[in-house]
């Protein structure tokens, strides 16, 4: 099993790629708290694991909230007795406008792109230095890696994350933590919806959610959307010690789109 007696924390793990990925590092052997602002979605997937043999249990919390990412840190060591790993995987489209922009929009996507992801990391960080090391995860997006028009508010957090998890993984890897980042190009999930729906896209107008998953994921190389679990296993392998001289790397899963 490849995680084997390591312990660890997913966020926005009740659905999409944090799910799938939740799902498969339970089954290499990981002890997971699931965390999502959706109670029972995360519930569900604890059940999932747990019905296969595995140990998790969930977490319903809204991560805007900075204070709450200690409280699930120390949840997750009275409970497993250890941290080996984190994956942040909480993420928002944010507003699709530049002029003409809500702040409003702009905070809250700052929030759940960086500073969330941020708070549970600084919580993190001394109980994987108690344990001698540890792996830490960010979903970026390829967005963060090459321009997007449909999204420059996006794009500009994505890349401030793929700033952010390269100077993590300098500052600690002296200590044995490892921080990485998957970018996902596009993906067959429930966010895709959200970003059809934004209240200032105008690119999307009239477009249904099938319509933007074929369309964006006819821009790759592959010509089509990525599945979960495609993520899920770039996040399991990251995670893992099979990467342990990897940090500070930003995988693209996006079937070629960036080539
Ligand atoms: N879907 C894509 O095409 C795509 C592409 C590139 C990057 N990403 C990134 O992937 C990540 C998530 O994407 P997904 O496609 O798996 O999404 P998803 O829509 O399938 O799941 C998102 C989850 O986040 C939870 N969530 C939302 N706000 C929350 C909050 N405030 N607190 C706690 N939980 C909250 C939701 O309840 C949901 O379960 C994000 O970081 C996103 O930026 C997505």
């Amino acid at each position: 099993m490849r995680m084997k007696d390591k312990c660890g924390i997913v966020t926005a793990a009740a659905s999409g790629m944090g799910r799938a990925g939740t799902l498969l590092l339970a089954r290499e052997g990981a002890k997971v708290c699931v965390v999502d602002r959706d109670a029972a979605g995360a519930q569900a997937v604890v059940d999932e694991i747990r019905a296969a043999g595995g140990t998790a249990f969930a977490i319903g919390a809204d991560l805007r909230d900075l204070d709450i990412a200690s409280g699930l840190v120390a949840r997750a060591v009275a409970e497993f007795g250890a941290l080996d790993f984190l994956w942040n995987h909480l993420g928002h489209p944010g507003p699709a406008a530049v002029e003409g922009l809500d702040w409003n929009d702009f905070d809250l996507a700052l929030d759940l792109n960086i500073r969330s992801q941020l708070a549970s990391t600084i919580a993190a960080l001394p109980e994987l230095r108690a344990r001698g090391g540890g792996s830490i995860l960010f979903t970026a997006s390829t967005s963060g890696m090459s321009a997007s028009t449909f999204s420059p508010v996006y794009s500009g957090m994505k890349a401030g994350v793929i700033g952010l998890v390269r100077g993590l993984a300098k500052r600690y890897a002296r200590e044995g933590i490892r921080v990485n980042a998957v970018c996902p190009g596009p993906f067959d999930t429930p966010m895709a919806r959200e970003f059809v729906d934004r209240k200032d896209q105008t690119a999307t107008k009239g477009m249904d959610r099938e319509e933007l998953v074929q369309k964006f994921g006819a821009s790759t190389a592959m010509g089509r959307a990525g599945r979960p679990e495609e993520v899920g296993y770039a996040a399991l392998f990251l995670l893992s010690d099979e990467a342990s001289f990897i940090t500070g790397a930003y995988l693209p899963v996006d079937g070629g789109l960036l080539a």
